[in-house]
């Protein structure tokens, strides 16, 4: 098998003397989709820290495209093709939409046409300052930034978190056509359980900073027990007829 995009090998990290991540290991393939699931509180943020570089290892190392990589600065990693999506949405208040989305472009298929007609909403506000945006509107060009870097891999961490229906759907039809996308792998948090799964090949399903459970994304999303167990109340479950069963 190619080397990994992005490999973990028996991470453990956290918090000074505080560890949240317990031996996770995993690889995410060249162009490969990666659900990360688990309830709030469970090291899915801090997988994506330390993935990116801003949290020291305290056991194991991450690798990308064979390369060891666990004690590698964080701009290092962005030019090595790793894109973050922070979970806190991230724009320059005093810039405009297009400004916003230029700062840090760097040349490949991701250009400004590009992020226009996968977020046409952004096109019409290009003009707009940063601050001037609505909160889905925000993600939006946060989401854009990022893939003008060219990642090889993106990181989202809770793209959906706290948007309107009307947003979340636009945005999933965006992620949907960027994991389509070949040449760049994608990491997705969720708590959305079925949304990030029926946008992902595999999963992993995180419990007190450990991997609970590994499966193909399209099999877990038929696991409801599993799913219930692990992802609980975020499933988009029939209340009434669940507790009826
Ligand atoms: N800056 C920090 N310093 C110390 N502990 C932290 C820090 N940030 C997070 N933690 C702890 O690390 C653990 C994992 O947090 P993390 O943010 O990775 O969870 P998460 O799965 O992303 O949750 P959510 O779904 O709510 O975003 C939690 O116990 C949290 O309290
Ligand atoms: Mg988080």
């Amino acid at each position: 098998m190619a080397d990994a995009i992005l490999e973990f090998r028996e991470v453990s990290a956290g918090y000074g003397s505080g560890i949240v991540l317990d031996h996770v290991t995993f690889a995410v393939p060249e162009s490969g989709s990666l659900a990360l699931l688990g309830r709030n509180g469970v090291g899915k943020t801090t997988l994506i820290l330390t993935a990116m570089g801003f949290l020291p290892l305290t056991g194991g190392s991450i690798h990308c495209r064979g390369q060891d990589i666990s004690k590698a600065p964080a701009h290092r990693r962005a030019q090595l093709g790793l894109g973050w999506v922070p979970q806190e949405r991230d724009i320059f208040p005093s810039l405009s939409v297009e400004e916003n989305l230029t700062v840090a472009a760097r040349s490949g298929r991701w250009m400004l046409d590009a992020i226009w007609e996968l977020f046409p909403r952004l096109k019409e506000r290009r003009g707009n300052m940063g601050n001037q945006l609505s909160g889905g509107e925000q993600q939006m060009l946060t989401i854009g930034r990022t893939l003008m870097t060219n990642p090889a891999v993106l990181l989202l961490d809770e793209p959906l978190e706290g948007l309107a229906p009307i947003i979340v759907e636009e945005l999933t039809a965006a992620i949907r056509e960027m994991a389509q996308n070949e040449g760049m792998a994608l990491v997705l948090v969720e708590q959305h359980a079925d949304v990030a799964l029926a946008l992902t090949e595999d999963a992993l399903v995180i419990e007190r900073g450990a991997i609970a459970h590994r499966a193909k994304s399209q099999a877990l999303l038929n696991d409801r027990a599993t799913l219930e167990r692990y992802v609980g109340m975020n499933l988009d479950v029939d209340e009434s007829a669940s507790r009826k069963a």
